[in-house]
């Protein structure tokens, strides 16, 4: 994967991660830089809620695991910062996490893990004081390690902590789309509502989609939408896409028992189907840059 590109080089060779980050930076250094406009850079998707505990990493894992299976270069970072999951999700065990990327101990790309079907993924870190609230300047630090892993992947999905932290408002300001994921309760539905607001007002030109899940059947994915629609045409003078509904099924808790993903474990089962086609929302296929994503997040945070 990756031939030719520093990726290749910097994820074998070295034998310890210090002397193939240093080995890293003197090829960096060395290697003449190529045009930043030609440059291809990856498509970035957020995924956010409100409220904790809707399923954001289920669906943010799901969808990376599937668009890796179909052939796309994808990156899933874990922006959970410090209460990281994705990891176990995916049945992988990251050495290095972001807090080790902020302290500058590895690169980030050094940082990232190989998943199921050849998808990547940066951890968190679980238990980590340092990131559990980064401040703006250690964000900034950590988006100028991340901004090289845009040339690297076709697909970078960003699957955030709940609700507004620094780091998921600077994200939604350079963000194009935002997966945001509720569930068809009042109190998820209220939050959604206050993260959408949120987003609009950091990213007036932000297309937002709306995941409504672990829902019990469609006639209360239906009604939850339509509050949730009414109330933001009413206040806000706008509303999200609705992507579609996951109902609430056993086989979701199976697979994070079993550390993988639900698409893949049991592609058959209602929240599987409803995943993967959720993994097909066409926005993500549309996401359209001018420059870098992380050049913007780190104007955002100014
Ligand atoms: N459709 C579903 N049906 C049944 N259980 C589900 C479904 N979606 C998620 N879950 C359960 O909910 C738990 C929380 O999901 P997940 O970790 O994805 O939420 P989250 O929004 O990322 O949480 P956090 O806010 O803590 O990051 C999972 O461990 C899973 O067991
Ligand atoms: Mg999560």
């Amino acid at each position: 994967m990756f031939k030719g590109s520093t990726w290749d080089f910097f994820r074998g060779g070295a034998r310890t991660a210090a002397a193939r980050d240093a080995a890293w930076r003197a090829t960096a250094k060395a290697a003449p830089k190529a045009p930043t406009q030609s440059a291809a850079r990856a498509r970035v998707l957020c995924v956010a809620s409100g409220k904790g505990g809707t399923g954001k990493s289920v669906v943010a894992s799901n969808i990376a695991v599937l668009r890796a299976r179909a052939g796309e270069k994808v990156l899933l970072i874990d922006f959970d910062a410090g209460m990281a999951n994705a990891h176990l999700l995916l049945g992988v065990q990251p050495k290095f996490d972001l807090g080790h990327v902020l302290d500058g101990e590895v690169s980030a790309a050094f940082a990232a893990v190989p998943g199921p079907h050849g998808l990547y993924m940066i951890s968190g870190g679980v238990g980590r004081a340092s990131l559990l609230n980064p401040t703006p300047r250690e964000l900034e630090r950590l988006f100028t390690a991340l901004a090289p892993l845009e040339t690297e992947f076709d697909l970078i999905i960003v699957d955030h902590g709940a609700g507004l932290s620094y780091a998921t408002l600077a994200h939604m300001a350079a963000a194009t789309e935002l997966l945001l994921v509720t569930t068809h309760e009042v109190t998820s539905l209220s939050d959604a509502y206050a993260l959408y607001k949120q987003a609009t007002v950091v990213n007036p030109s932000i297309h937002v989609g709306v995941v409504l899940n672990r829902v019990p059947d469609e006639l209360a994915a239906r009604s939850a939408w339509t509050r949730f629609q009414g109330a933001a045409s009413k206040f806000l003078a706008k509303t999200p896409e609705f992507i579609g509904w996951v109902p609430h099924d056993e086989a979701v808790s199976h697979s994070v028992q079993a550390r993988q993903p639900v698409t893949l474990r049991d592609p058959e089962s209602p929240a599987g189907q409803a995943i993967a086609k959720i993994s097909r929302w066409d926005a993500i296929d549309q996401i359209r840059r001018n420059g870098s994503f992380y050049d913007a997040a780190r104007r955002a945070l100014r």
